[in-house]
């Protein structure tokens, strides 16, 4: 585990793009894993400057999102579809059939989660996988309690979680209840993982994650057993 200690938010999100754009440099044709959330809005409008300068090239890349709330549409402004074209594909020039998330309008769920690891497996596999952290110590989804060797699957949104998300939707009750998740399992597959943390607030589970027993408890303690963990973090 490479554990690297960011002065802010700025130079965490540098440090991240830095992270990500190696990877892209050296393997144009890499398969990313990326995230949603408040954390890495920073590396995504950093690699998207340094798109514009022409540093990087994002034309072979491919990336898989960690998941997607059940009963949004890509269309929708709250769907993670929509924040990842917004935040990021919009300004860049991966194409955009290479991008994938999962759909939460599915007709059949259970055969989407299917079809999401099969794509995963169609393309490779992921070659490096960006990840935020919850304060319950959940990634992508993936909730206290779930089970390690899960792949994509449909969760109900733990209570603290749809309270964290809620500022995102303007009230709790308007927060899916569900959601389409790649499982730890999934995660664990990937070749390379970043994780990134922001803020005082989430000192503590990142100390327990990295730190503590490793338990289905605080789902990011398994990345301790990953071979190719790097964590950049800022608590200020
Ligand atoms: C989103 C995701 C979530 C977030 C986590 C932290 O795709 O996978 O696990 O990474 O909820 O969210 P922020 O970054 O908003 O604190």
């Amino acid at each position: 585990m490479r554990i690297i200690e960011a002065k802010d938010y700025a130079d965490m999100s540098r440090k991240a793009a830095n992270v990500i754009s190696a990877q892209v440099i050296l393997e144009p044709r890499s398969v990313l894993g990326l995230a949603t959330g408040s954390t890495p809005i920073g590396a995504y409008s950093q690699l998207i400057d340094w798109y514009k300068k022409g540093d990087i090239d994002f034309s072979l890349t491919k990336s898989v999102n960690l998941d997607e709330y059940i009963g949004l549409d890509g269309s929708d402004d709250q769907s993670y579809r929509y924040f990842m074209n917004r935040n990021f594909f919009d300004s860049i020039n991966i194409k955009k059939e290479n991008t994938f998330v999962p759909n939460g309008k599915a007709a059949d769920m259970e055969a989407e989660c299917k079809r999401y690891d099969e794509l995963i497996d169609s393309l490779g596999g992921i070659d490096l996988q960006l990840l935020g952290i919850g304060h319950d110590g959940h990634i992508g989804f993936n909730e206290p309690g779930a089970a390690f060797e899960k792949t994509t699957h449909i969760v109900e949104l733990e209570e603290a979680t749809i309270k964290a998300n809620a500022r995102f939707f303007g009230s709790e009750d308007k927060v899916p209840k569900k959601a389409i998740t790649m499982g730890i399992k999934s995660i664990m597959q990937a070749r390379k993982l970043l994780l990134i943390a922001n803020g005082p607030d989430k000192r503590d589970i990142v100390e327990k994650a990295l730190h503590g027993p490793v338990t289905p408890m605080v789902p990011a303690s398994i990345l301790q057993f990953h071979p190719n963990l790097t964590v950049v973090y800022c608590f200020n």
